[in-house]
């Protein structure tokens, strides 16, 4: 049997790099982890949701110099450029944590002395190859043809005096980890990449780089000739951001994360370092690493070179920012690679937006406005046929929602949904309430099928909340159902004839309005 399940739950993002510009893909993480937490909320769980810039580092300070900054003055006039876009895509973390926080970097000195204390951390002479962008060294066999075996780019070779963390004696005591825990890594293609990374053999860590190198970055507290290794500080946001919040007798204490999401560009760092240091510094590891795939652009990757980045503030503005939100979340499954186009994001909105929901939503509220001067009905005692089929697939939408979820398969989730929407409107066409509204004689069975119209709908509304957090709210309104959805009482929410007959249906304008491709975009 399933363990039971937590009542917690603790989310987490990569912390961007703070001199990037946020672009689709930054975008996706960041909402499927908003749209997560809500879900989780609307279960009934505490959640807690942490999201932030990296901000030490090679990369950084290079920026920083050639905007004539100091690099804490250009961290700071960066993050606003992340802030501003996790606003305006409707995304509610509860933290958002820079690395240059003073507690952050407390936070990371009490680790490095700890593994320095334990003898987890040594010092030694190095030669390797480093790739610059990445800001990793690696070892002449991880190099693929010659180049960086992440980013495939040039790597330099350097040797130095350095630090190093003992990861190597972790390999096997990780590979069992894995192996014990298949949940751990997700999904199951990069646990087996892992799992063979592993195997190949796993090298100590260098978690130092000199000052004449690299003066942006954390001091090392046992010598301040040398500042921290960016992941070495940047991993540790993870525990650090909620380390802080955690009273003296264990409450409040989030760690360890239930689910760290990931892009499949950082699965050595995440599934590989991360534990490990973890390990050493006894600390406990998170529960689920899930990795996602990219967002393409006509099956290439975006970059600035390229000149294909697709910005989610044009389209969030353009289309509004729950549509937006709806197809990243609907388009992509969780581990897979998924090109956008335009064209299919105005398709999807036209056709489960605007004529599925929208159109279900306008239908039913104006009947009841028209033939019930927009009081709900008393639905009939005993349920015919297609009135118990209709409760049927609600109630299989409301079992199946939180079990996709679980299986971070927010696109069935969201299907399971549209499901149940799509049979409102087949409802609709076989009861056809605009004929039984001519005779006086079919008024019970009219009052019974603008019921289960509304319910249904009601229903679609509280499930796809988490997608989109603002057009259902007005979808409820427009139906008289104002819940709180901040925190969340599944089953009274997701139960069957919650309105109350006699109670008032608003309605409203037109939710989604049919889109026209813009001109350019059509041949
Ligand atoms: O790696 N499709 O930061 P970063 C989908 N600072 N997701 C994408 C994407 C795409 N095309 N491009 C980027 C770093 N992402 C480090 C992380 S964590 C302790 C430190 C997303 O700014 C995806 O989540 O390069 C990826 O992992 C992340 O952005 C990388 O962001
Ligand atoms: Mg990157």
């Amino acid at each position: 049997m399933d363990a039971p399940a937590p009542d917690r739950f603790y989310v987490t993002t990569p912390i961007y790099y703070v001199n990037g510009t946020p672009h689709i893909g930054h975008a996706y993480t960041t909402i499927l982890a908003d749209v997560l937490t809500r879900y989780h909320r609307l279960f009934g769980r505490q959640a807690y949701f942490l999201t932030g810039t990296d901000e030490h580092g090679l990369k950084v300070q290079q920026a920083a110099e050639a905007a004539c900054m100091e690099p804490k003055a250009y961290c700071d006039s960066m993050v606003g450029n992340f802030k501003d876009l996790w606003d305006r895509l409707g995304i509610r973390y509860d933290r958002f944590i820079r690395t240059t926080d003073d507690n952050h970097i407390a936070y990371v000195h009490e680790i490095l002395q700890r593994l320095w204390d334990a003898g987890e951390i040594y010092s030694s002479s190095y030669q390797g190859w480093y790739c610059i962008p990445d800001e990793r060294f690696w070892t002449e066999k991880d190099l693929v043809d010659g180049n960086c075996p992440e980013c495939g780019r040039e790597v330099i070779e350097l040797e130095e005096e350095n630090y190093f963390f003992r990861m190597g004696s972790y390999g096997d005591w990780l590979i069992e980890h894995i192996e014990a825990n298949p949940d751990f890594i997700f999904p199951e293609t990069r646990r087996n990449e892992v799992l063979g990374f592993l195997r190949r053999g796993l090298e100590d860590l260098c978690v130092s780089r000199p000052k004449s190198r690299l003066i942006w970055g954390i001091p090392l507290p046992f010598d301040h000739e040398y500042v921290t290794y960016v992941w070495f500080d940047a991993l540790l946001n993870y525990v650090s951001a909620v380390e802080e919040i955690s009273g003296p007798n264990g409450e409040d204490k989030w760690w360890p994360a239930d689910l760290h999401l990931i892009g499949k560009d950082i699965i050595t760092t995440h599934c590989v370092y991360w534990p490990t240091m973890l390990k050493a510094a006894g600390l406990e590891l998170p529960k689920r690493i899930a990795a996602h795939g990219w967002w393409l652009v006509e099956e290439e990757k975006m970059s600035k070179s390229r000149g294909n980045v697709v910005k989610p503030l044009d389209l969030a503005e353009q289309y509004g920012v729950d549509a937006f939100r709806y197809f990243l979340m609907r388009e992509m499954t969780v581990g897979q690679d998924r090109s956008f186009n335009e064209v299919d994001m105005v398709q999807r909105y036209n056709s489960e937006l605007a004529n599925d929901l929208g159109n279900a939503l306008s239908r039913v509220t104006k009947m009841i406005l028209r033939y019930r001067d927009g009081v709900l009905g008393q639905p009939a005692d005993g349920d015919e046929k297609l009135e118990v089929e209709m409760k049927a697939i609600a109630s299989k939408a409301v079992v199946n929602v939180p079990a996709a979820v679980e299986a971070l398969q927010i696109n069935r989730a969201v299907d399971e949904v549209m499901e149940l929407v799509r049979a409102t409107n087949r409802y609709l066409e076989m009861r056809e309430p605009w004929q039984l509204a001519k005779d006086e004689q079919k008024k019970s069975l009219l009052d019974t099928t603008l019921y289960t119209a509304v319910e249904s709908l009601r229903l679609a509304g509280v499930l796809l909340y988490p997608v989109m957090p603002e057009k259902t709210v007005r979808l409820m309104e427009q139906l008289g159902f104002y819940p709180d959805m901040t925190g969340g009482d599944y089953e009274s929410l997701t139960a069957w004839g919650v309105l109350e007959p006699g109670s008032s249906i608003p309605g409203g304008e037109s939710l989604f309005p049919r889109i026209e491709l813009p001109e350019d975009l059509r041949d």
